[in-house]
């Protein structure tokens, strides 16, 4: 059994223990007192806990430095049958892919710009947070969709909707629709926009910034779209940037998203996560992690890396459903991860009131912008 296994199933049952004996400082929301099926990703089933009993779980490992989360299953299918057919035979044919969009990434590689992206996470942050149900979360989804809308004016190809879930904060996702004979085949870009802080679960005036989780991912996310717009890219395939509610509670918003295209029978063939692209904790390299993806686009995407981003590349393991990739994942839709930094040198001021824009280096996050437009255009076409 790994380390992080043995000590997430330790950390639950001091947990657990202590939130008996403590009463939880800042608890308020309703939420927080709610029974939810929970699955803490370390191999045990899935059981119902208070949703303030799952936070202090990860909580306490995160103040460890270590790894720990869950998914919030209430109420999510789980599928038994193979998804569509063409997402199984893209997945197989990604080793002989050819690379084609060389030229068109030499000149829209030069359009990338880490000070708008710098920018955008300033924006961001700068609400008091982006919690799943209070009005600032609301406010920033909002914010989200109008950039994508403003980034669209006058193409008719372009469509930013609202995903609404059963809580406050939508998810946002803008599509630009294919042009070719693969346009039911969908390639997915997205990141969270909903941030958190550890210490005040449940608080709708909770202090958390969240610039690096994950306003870097959404960033990032909305410069690729900016660039592809603006360079005039016409996909092949459909095109979907997202922005996902609520990961930080369970990756409630990407299940819902997943799942529903699942069951509406769409061919999504590819899905990038971006959760955290900023802060170079172990130097200047990408990390793929392994678990809870698709070793095929994974391969694929570290072969982008060597082809047109050019800096060092490793892997590595989140150890449990860290974020949404796991919901496309679970949903039987392939998904890769690429990451900041290896696993014990992430950036230990998430969910605390310090995860602030000045600890981020927006170079760092042009390695990224440079590989989702790699992924964006070469998985679009043909
Ligand atoms: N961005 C994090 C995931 C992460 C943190 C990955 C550190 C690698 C290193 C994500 O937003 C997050 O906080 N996830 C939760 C789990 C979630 C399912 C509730 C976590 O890690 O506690
Ligand atoms: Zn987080």
């Amino acid at each position: 059994m790994k380390n992080c296994t043995v000590f997430a199933i330790l950390m639950f049952a001091l947990t657990n223990s202590f939130a008996r004996a403590h009463s939880l400082g800042s608890v308020s929301g309703p939420e927080m007192d709610e029974l939810r099926l929970i699955d803490r990703g370390d191999g045990s089933e899935p059981r119902m806990m208070k949703l303030k009993d799952a936070f202090q779980f990860s909580k306490t490992a995160h103040e460890a430095g270590r790894c720990a989360g869950f998914m919030d299953l209430t109420g999510q299918p789980r599928f038994t049958s193979p998804p569509p057919l063409e997402v199984e035979s893209f997945k197989l044919n990604l080793e002989d892919r050819p690379l084609t969009q060389g030229l068109y990434l030499d000149s829209s590689i030069a359009l990338l710009d880490a000070s708008r992206v710098s920018e955008t996470v300033k924006q961001l942050s700068s609400n008091r947070n982006r919690y799943y149900r209070s009005t600032y979360g609301v406010q920033a989804a909002n914010w989200i969709a109008d950039q994508f809308r403003g980034l669209a004016r006058n193409r008719n190809d372009v469509k930013v909707e609202l995903f609404t879930h059963s809580w406050e904060q939508p998810s946002v996702i803008a599509t630009i629709a294919g042009q070719g004979p693969h346009r039911n085949e969908i390639v997915v870009i997205g990141g969270h926009e909903d941030s958190i802080n550890q210490s005040a679960f449940g608080s709708r005036e909770m202090m958390a910034p969240g610039a690096d989780d994950n306003a870097s991912g959404v960033a990032t996310v909305l410069e690729i779209y900016r660039v592809i717009l603006q360079s005039g890219f016409k996909p092949d395939r459909t095109l979907m940037f997202m922005t996902y509610a609520a990961e930080e509670v369970g990756l409630l918003g990407s299940q819902d998203i997943a799942n529903r295209f699942r069951k509406e029978g769409k061919s999504v063939v590819a899905v990038m996560q971006l959760d955290m692209t900023t802060f170079p904790g172990s130097g200047n390299q990408i990390v793929f992690m392994t678990d809870n993806v698709s070793p095929e686009l994974t391969k694929f995407s570290q072969k982008l890396m060597d082809t047109y981003v050019r800096i060092r590349w490793s892997t590595d393991r989140c150890g449990y459903a860290c974020s949404d990739h796991a919901s496309w994942n679970r949903a039987g839709y392939p998904a890769v991860m690429p990451f900041e930094s290896t696993m014990s040198n992430y950036n230990k001021d998430i969910h605390t009131t310090r995860d602030l824009i000045g600890k981020l280096d927006f170079n760092h996050g042009l390695s990224f912008m440079k590989l989702g437009l790699a992924f964006m255009s070469e998985l679009s076409m043909n």
